[in-house]
């Protein structure tokens, strides 16, 4: 079978089949597909699409391309979230010891932070010692023992998909449904989960800019996700505004630590986080309803249980014992800080969330290309609200910088990402919908 062939099917709109699909996951795995070649069948998908049929074979064949995890003898359930992208997104670091200190068990995959958007591996490794590359047998062993571990994708775990996606990122082919499916949910399925709760993020900050795109985007996880036997839900939460107050990578740390402490929690990130760590509960039988559910979470938080999973599980994968207790000693802090002032009185009524994440990359928080070191220190914090009065001169944000320069590139950004307007302004729910 010619790969040249499979494109060609694709690119004149015919359906692919199984042998087709193989053909093309064996291909991304042993090489013989050359990278033109994936970047064509990427792009001939992008345009043509996938039929849902097509879209399990494509996510069956990518999950089984490496190693598939197993949880034997586990005495809860196994469960997770994804997240499909967002600026100040840092809900993982928290959803995980919480729904851990509830009974679940989290074996969390994550990712780095691609184009706009930032990872949640790039904000553990602001936490000096912190492993998130860990031997396998002790990422099995901190997840049995403490309920929850966080770390990075490993080469073995859905090879092909890495593969794909580092193609995708480069070919303008990362916003499509069914390769955006295939991609999530074959290295969730190969985490080896019972339960996943999908954020699909929907708005300026997300891949999903419009409502219609993040419903299809829902309901095909949703689809081939229980398709291939997984209990899954979908939310589509908000991303037309940072969510919380931080943005950068030691800075959404120190949010983390706010919030698992009880000392800051912003209501929409609260709500998010609530809402997703509920639905996980529930498809684990771990909770009736959602209703039970978030009052079994908001007593993790307030006991404290929740905040001390999240430490002990730092300590084990190599952080320090008390970052809770002392953040200051650890976490990088960026030499300049200075204030983003708004250049007119009025309300904050739009946010180019995506410009947001970009000032975030460009002040040397995210990469450019994948070999760039991250500056963990730099970022925003302080994030002023859709809705928000502001004076003339109020800071919108406060921008953490390498150089002074760099902060007044950051300022101008900002200023330009940001509304302010007299105009009326409604206030969105942060949970949009649901599927599932
Ligand atoms: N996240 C993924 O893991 N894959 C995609 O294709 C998009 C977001």
């Amino acid at each position: 079978m010619l790969a040249q062939e499979i494109i060609r099917a694709k690119r004149d709109g015919r359906a692919l089949d199984e042998a087709q699909i193989q053909n093309f996951v064996r291909g991304l795995v042993d090489g013989s597909w050359s990278e033109g070649q994936v970047a064509a069948l990427g792009m001939a998908v992008f345009l043509r699409g996938m039929g849902r049929d097509e879209a399990v074979l494509l996510t069956r064949a990518m999950m089984n391309s490496g190693r598939v995890m197993r949880w034997p003898d586990m005495p809860g359930p196994v469960l997770d979230k994804h997240s499909s992208g967002g600026v100040g997104d840092k809900v993982s670091l928290m959803l995980a010891p919480m729904v851990a200190a509830c009974g679940g068990y989290v074996p969390m995959i994550a990712g780095r932070g691609l184009g706009h958007t930032g990872g949640t591996v790039d904000k553990l490794e602001a936490i000096p010692g912190y492993s998130t590359a860990p031997d396998p047998a002790l990422f099995d062993r901190i997840v049995r023992n403490l309920g929850c571990a966080i770390i990075g994708q490993t080469g073995d775990l859905a090879p092909a998909d890495k593969r794909f996606y580092a193609t995708r990122d480069v070919t303008a082919t990362v916003e499509s449904v069914p390769l955006i499916t295939a991609s999530i949910l074959s290295k969730k399925l190969a985490a080896g989960l019972e339960g996943l709760a999908m954020d699909i993020k929907c708005g300026s900050g997300a891949f999903c800019d419009t409502p219609q795109m993040a419903q299809d985007l829902a309901e095909s996880i949703v689809a081939v996700g229980s398709g291939a036997g997984l209990k899954i839900r979908a939310l589509i939460t908000d991303m037309n505004e940072v969510l919380g107050f931080d943005a950068g990578n030691a800075l959404e740390i120190r949010e983390t630590l706010r919030y698992l402490k009880g000392e800051q929690r912003e209501p929409r990130l609260h709500e998010v986080t609530l809402a997703l760590c509920a639905e996980m509960l529930v498809l684990g039988g771990l909770a009736a309803d959602t209703a039970a559910a978030r009052v079994k979470l908001q007593a993790s938080l307030d006991s404290g249980a929740a905040a001390e999973k999240f430490s002990a599980m730092v300590a084990a994968l190599g952080g320090p014992a008390d970052l809770l207790e002392r953040p200051d000693a650890y976490l990088a802090q960026a030499p300049v800080v200075r204030a983003v002032p708004a250049l007119q009185a009025g309300r904050l009524t739009a946010m180019n969330t995506r410009d947001i994440g970009l000032a975030v990359v460009e002040l040397g928080g995210g990469r450019r290309v994948a070999a760039d070191k991250i500056d963990m220190g730099v970022g925003f914090s302080e994030f002023r609200h859709l809705g928000d009065e502001l004076a003339a001169g109020e800071p919108i944000a406060v921008v953490h910088a390498a150089s002074e320069d760099a902060a007044a590139r950051a300022i101008a950004a900002i200023q330009q990402a940001c509304t302010i307007s007299q105009g009326a302004w409604s206030a969105q729910p942060i949970v949009m919908g649901t599927v599932g």
